[in-house]
Formats: structure tokens, sequence, C-alpha cells
């Protein structure tokens, strides 16, 4: 029962990331300057190193936000000085809006059917 009653909470847990409001996930981008690294359009970052978003998957991106909160020592943790601060004021519905925003705009990263 209890095996059970976790993957119930998986499922839903999955299913909160499709919940992501576009709009309210371009107003956050501004809010927290996201652009200032990744580019205005999120698929020209101001350094070659910095990553592309634009079109990326939307659970991709909310697990990317979620690793870089729990930092290094977490489970399934991302350890990165800029990006965990950046990830540290960001709610869990501002990481899913941010995710379905960053998935909408056009990109090279994902192949669309
Ligand atoms: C000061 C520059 C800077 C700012 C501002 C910034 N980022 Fe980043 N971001 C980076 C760098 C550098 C990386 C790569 C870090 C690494 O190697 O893990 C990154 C990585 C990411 C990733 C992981 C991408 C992947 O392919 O795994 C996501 C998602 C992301 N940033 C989203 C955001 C969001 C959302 C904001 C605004 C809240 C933001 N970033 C603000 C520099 C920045």
């Amino acid at each position: 029962m209890k095996k059970i009653l976790a993957g119930a909470a998986v499922l839903m847990s999955f299913n909160a990331f499709a919940g992501g409001n576009i709009e309210a996930g371009k107003a956050a981008v501004q809010k927290f300057n996201c652009a200032a690294c990744h580019g205005q359009d999120f698929n020209s970052p101001v350094d070659p190193s910095y990553p592309k978003l634009a079109g990326q998957h939307e659970d991709y991106l909310a697990h990317a936000l979620i690793a870089y909160q729990r930092g290094a020592d977490g489970a399934n943790g991302r350890g990165n000085a800029i990006m965990g601060s950046q990830a540290k004021p960001l709610s869990h519905q501002n990481i899913q809006d941010i995710a379905a925003y960053l998935h909408s705009l056009p990109g090279s990263l994902v192949l669309r059917k």
C-alpha cells in the first residue's frame, strides 16, 4: 500500500511540472533577470560556456532548477556557484512557470514534431 501511494505521489509531482503558466514564466524571468546571462531570446547566451535554454524540455528545465536549489550535497543536486544563487529565490511555482515559458520559445535544442 505504501509503495502504491509513493508511486502516486511521484506521478502527481510529474504532472505538476505540466502546470506551468507561460505568461507567468515570462514575468518571472524578467523579474529575476535571467536573460542577463542566457540572452534575451534564451538562445544566444552572453558567454559560449553558458547553456541555451530556449525550447528545452520543460521537465528537464524544472529538474535542473530544483537540482541547483539542492546544491551539490543534495540528492540529485547540482553544485554551481552562479546558478545556485540564481535558483535559490525561486518558488516551486516560479520554476514550473519558467520551465513552461522557456520551453515555449523557439530554439534548436529539441526536435519538434
Ligand atoms: C550570472 C549569469 C546567470 C544568470 C543571471 C542566470 N544563469 Fe542560468 N546558468 C548560468 C550558467 C553559467 C549555467 C551553467 C551552470 C552549470 O555548469 O551547471 C546556467 C545553467 C542554467 C540551467 C541549466 C541548463 C542545462 O542545460 O542544464 C538552467 C535551467 C538555467 N540556468 C536557468 C536560469 C534561470 C531560470 C535564471 C533566472 C532565474 C538564470 N538561469 C539566471 C548562468 C546564469
